[in-house]
C-alpha cells in the first residue's frame, strides 16, 4: 500500500515528460495511467522513466479506470478545456493543465466552473513561477531593492497564446500578483498562421499596465531576439533576469551589476545548465501541488486563476487591435478576438494557406492533415 498520489497524464509529447519527471522527482506521485493516440508515444515515457504505468488509447476509458488522484493535461492547447473538464467529472484532487490554458476566455471560464462544481484543484502549469531567480526578483521588488517598478521590457516569439503566456503571467508574478488593469496592443497577420492548431498572428506588439503603475512591453515575434525572462528598470535601480539568473544594479551594489545564480529546492544551475529551468521548474511545480493537494498549503503559485488571468492578458492584445482601443481587464469578450477578426473578414491573410509552425510534433496518420484539432 502506498501512500503516493496516483496520477494520470493525457497526452505524451514533450511537454509530459516535464510531468512526470517533476511527479518522480518530489517523490510524492506513482503514475499509474498514460493516455495517448500513438502507443509509441507512451512506450517511450516508460523507456525513458523506468515506469510501467497502463496505456489507454482512450483517455476517457483511462479517467475510468484507473480514477486518478491528479490527472495532467498534455495535449494541445484545443484540447485543454475538454480534457480538463472531462477529467474534472471523474473528480481526481487535482489537475494540472498545460499552457495556454484554453484557446478563449470563454471555455477557460468553463474550465474553472467544472472543476469547482466538483471540488477539483485546478493548476496551469506556467511553471516558471517556480524558479529560483523569479522568485528572488519578486522577493528583491517587493523589498524595494529597485524602488517603484516603472516598466519591465521582454521579447517573445512564435504567436502570443504559446510562448507569451509565461510572460504575461511572469510579469504579474514579478509584481507579487498584482492586477494588470488595462492591455493596449496590435498585431500583424498576413499569412494564415498557426501553432499546434491555434491561429496566431505574424507579430504583435503589447503593453501592459498594472494597478501599482508599472508597464511591461512585449515585443513578440517583431525582432530576433527571443527568451524568457525580462529586463526590469526601476526608481531606484534594475534587474536583469533570465530562466536560470539575476542581475541587480541599484545604490547598494555601487552602480555595478551584481550576478545571482539562486539554486533550486531539487536541483543546481551550474549541474544542470539550460535543463536546469526545465526541471526545476517541473518538480518544484510538482511538489508544490503535492502541499496543496494535502492542505499543507492554502497558496498553490499555478492555481488556475493566474493562468486564467495571463491568458486574458493575451487575447487582450487581440481585442485591443480588434476593437482598436486599450482593453480593460477583467475581459468581456469571451470569444478568442483573433478568431473573431479573422472568421469575419475584418483580417483575411493576404497570403492565403494555413501552415502551422508546430506541425513537425505530428506523429502517425496526423502527419498528414496538419490542421486537424488536436485533443
Ligand atoms: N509549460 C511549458 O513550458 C510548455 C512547454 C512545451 C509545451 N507546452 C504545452 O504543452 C502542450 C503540449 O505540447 P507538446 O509540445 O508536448 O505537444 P506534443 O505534440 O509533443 O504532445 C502532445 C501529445 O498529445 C497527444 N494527443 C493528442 N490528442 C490526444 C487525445 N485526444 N488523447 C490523448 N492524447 C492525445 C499526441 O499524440 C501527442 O503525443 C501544449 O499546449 C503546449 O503549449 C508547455
Amino acid at each position: 500500500m502506498t501512500n503516493k498520489l496516483r496520477v494520470g497524464v493525457i497526452g505524451c509529447g514533450t511537454i509530459a515528460s516535464n510531468h512526470i519527471r517533476g511527479y518522480l522527482d518530489s517523490g510524492r506521485y506513482e503514475i499509474v495511467g498514460l493516455a495517448d493516440l500513438e502507443a509509441a508515444a507512451m512506450a517511450e515515457k516508460d523507456a525513458a522513466f523506468s515506469i510501467a504505468p497502463r496505456h489507454y488509447t482512450d483517455a476517457r476509458e483511462m479517467l475510468a479506470r484507473e480514477q486518478p488522484d491528479v490527472v495532467s493535461v498534455c495535449t494541445w492547447h484545443l484540447g485543454h478545456a475538454t480534457w480538463t473538464i472531462a477529467a474534472a467529472a471523474h473528480r481526481p484532487k487535482a489537475i494540472l493543465c498545460e499552457k495556454p490554458m484554453a484557446d478563449s476566455i470563454g471555455r477557460a471560464e468553463q474550465m474553472m466552473l467544472a472543476c469547482k462544481r466538483n471540488g477539483v484543484k485546478l493548476g496551469i502549469a506556467h511553471q516558471r513561477r517556480f524558479l529560483p531567480a523569479y522568485t528572488l526578483a519578486r522577493d528583491l521588488i517587493a523589498q524595494g531593492a529597485i524602488g517603484k517598478v516603472q516598466t519591465i521590457q521582454s521579447f517573445g516569439g512564435d504567436g502570443l497564446p504559446n510562448y507569451s503566456s509565461h510572460q504575461t503571467d511572469m510579469y504579474r508574478y514579478l509584481l507579487s500578483d498584482d492586477e494588470c488593469d488595462w492591455v493596449m496592443g496590435n498585431i500583424e497577420r498576413k499569412t494564415d498562421r498557426y501553432e499546434r492548431s491555434t491561429r496566431i498572428e505574424d507579430c504583435a506588439v503589447g503593453v501592459f499596465h498594472f494597478a501599482c503603475g508599472a508597464v511591461a512591453l512585449l515585443l513578440s515575434d517583431v525582432t530576433p531576439t527571443v527568451y524568457q525572462g525580462a529586463l526590469i528598470y526601476g526608481s531606484d535601480g534594475m534587474i536583469n533576469m533570465t530562466t536560470n539568473d539575476l542581475q541587480l544594479l541599484n545604490h547598494e551594489t555601487g552602480g555595478r551589476w551584481q550576478t545571482h545564480t539562486p539554486d533550486g529546492q531539487f536541483y543546481k544551475v551550474a549541474e544542470l545548465g539550460d535543463r536546469f529551468e526545465w526541471q526545476e521548474g517541473g518538480a518544484a511545480q510538482a511538489a508544490e501541488l503535492a502541499d496543496w493537494i494535502e492542505g499543507r498549503t492554502e497558496h498553490f503559485r499555478g492555481a488556475a486563476i493566474n493562468g486564467l488571468k495571463a491568458l486574458q492578458m493575451v487575447h487582450a492584445v487581440y481585442e485591443s487591435a480588434r476593437v482598436h482601443e486599450k482593453v480593460s481587464l477583467p475581459m468581456e469578450t469571451r470569444y478568442n478576438p483573433l478568431d473573431l477578426m479573422v472568421d469575419s473578414g475584418h483580417l483575411a491573410p493576404q497570403r492565403p494557406g494555413p501552415y502551422d509552425i508546430r506541425a513537425f510534433l505530428l506523429r502517425g496518420e496526423r502527419m498528414a492533415s496538419d490542421m486537424e484539432e488536436t485533443g
